[in-house]
């Protein structure tokens, strides 16, 4: 058909897709694969007041984006500085190796002591500062924050799954657990770091959710699914409150994937629809692209990598 066959609907958008003449060498701005950097130490601290209404709807300035380092590759992380927390987990480790290798500068943070972490991460520790942290306690993850220097980019891989029974007796406490860790954890993370970007008026934040918190999980709990339902949604609604000051803010769904998380708990790779469960560097990819310069203009998506287990 003809695209004037698809009648008078379409036609006031049709002169859209008329072929324009090619810009010239000269007239192409700048591919923006790379941050722009501001001049370090005129940012103010994680704590500074967040910006007033106005401030906030003042948009990244484009000629900073067309000023930056023009560099080969849009997922280059070279000169960033991320951190990433449950960094000695399945997919938080294998994030770690993947961003060294691209380029960043790592501050790594788990429950585990720093030599542990950088033991379960390998070489690509090496020149790592690694912290112990409990992400559900506010005043550990606010000291973090505050010792950390300018950090351009959070993952946030931390989380816990129990696989309980929630009628069984004393479940509350596993309950709570897991609100404490899944969702208040992600809250003093951003609380923590959000404003530092705000102020330097870029950053980008990726935190976990999961399959579960759309279809219910495979063999998770319910404290887990409501724990990440909760979680995508929160994604979304701190995407509108870093907009404005040029911080995405995103997440990434998985399916079930080969960690600790899911050793032993008996998920079979029959059962899923490529034949086999996700391996931990295919979820540490999606972060480390939503931290990456080709990633600019992704803010408020929940990413789904699960293998056609769940569609929405
Ligand atoms: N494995 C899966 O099938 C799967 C599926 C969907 C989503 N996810 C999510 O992916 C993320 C990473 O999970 P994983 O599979 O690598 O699990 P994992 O158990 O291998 O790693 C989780 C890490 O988080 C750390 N951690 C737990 N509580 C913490 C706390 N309070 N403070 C700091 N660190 C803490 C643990 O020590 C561990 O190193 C989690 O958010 C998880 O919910 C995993």
């Amino acid at each position: 058909m003809g695209r004037h066959g698809f009648g008078s609907f379409f036609a006031p958008f049709l002169h859209q897709n008329e072929p324009r003449p090619l810009p010239g060498p000269t007239a192409r701005p700048p591919a923006p694969w790379s941050f722009p950097r501001p001049a370090r130490g005129s940012a103010p601290g994680p704590h500074a007041a967040p910006r007033t209404e106005a401030q906030g709807r003042q948009a990244p300035d484009r000629e900073d984006i067309q000023s930056m380092n023009d560099t080969s590759s849009p997922f280059s992380l070279a000169g960033q500085t991320i951190l990433i927390t449950g960094a000695a987990g399945g997919i938080g480790a294998a994030t770690a190796r993947l961003c060294a290798a691209q380029g960043a500068t790592l501050i790594l943070a788990d429950l585990l002591e720093p030599g542990e972490i950088a033991a379960r991460i390998g070489p690509a520790a090496d020149g790592a500062v690694c912290h112990r942290l409990d992400i559900s306690q506010r005043a550990a993850v606010e000291a973090l924050a505050a010792g950390a220097g300018p950090v351009d980019a959070l993952i946030d891989m931390a989380a816990i799954c129990p696989f309980d029974d929630w009628m069984a007796e004393g479940w509350d406490e596993s309950l709570e657990r897991v609100l404490a860790v899944n969702i208040r954890g992600p809250i003093n993370l951003t609380r923590a770091f959000l404003p530092g970007m705000a102020a330097r008026r870029r950053g980008r934040i990726v935190l976990c959710g999961s399959v579960a918190g759309w279809m219910g999980g495979v063999a998770s709990g319910p404290h887990y699914a409501f724990s990440k339902g909760g979680l995508h949604a929160f994604t979304r609604w701190l995407a509108r409150r870093g907009a404005p000051d040029g911080v995405l803010v995103n997440a990434i769904a998985p399916g079930p994937v080969e960690t600790p998380m899911t050793a032993g708990q008996g998920y079979r790779p029959g059962q899923f629809p490529l034949g086999r469960l996700a391996a931990p560097e295919e979820i540490a990819a999606a972060a480390a692209f939503l931290v990456s310069p080709g990633a600019g203009y992704v803010s408020g998506a929940v990413l789904d990598v699960n293998g056609a287990v769940h569609y929405r």
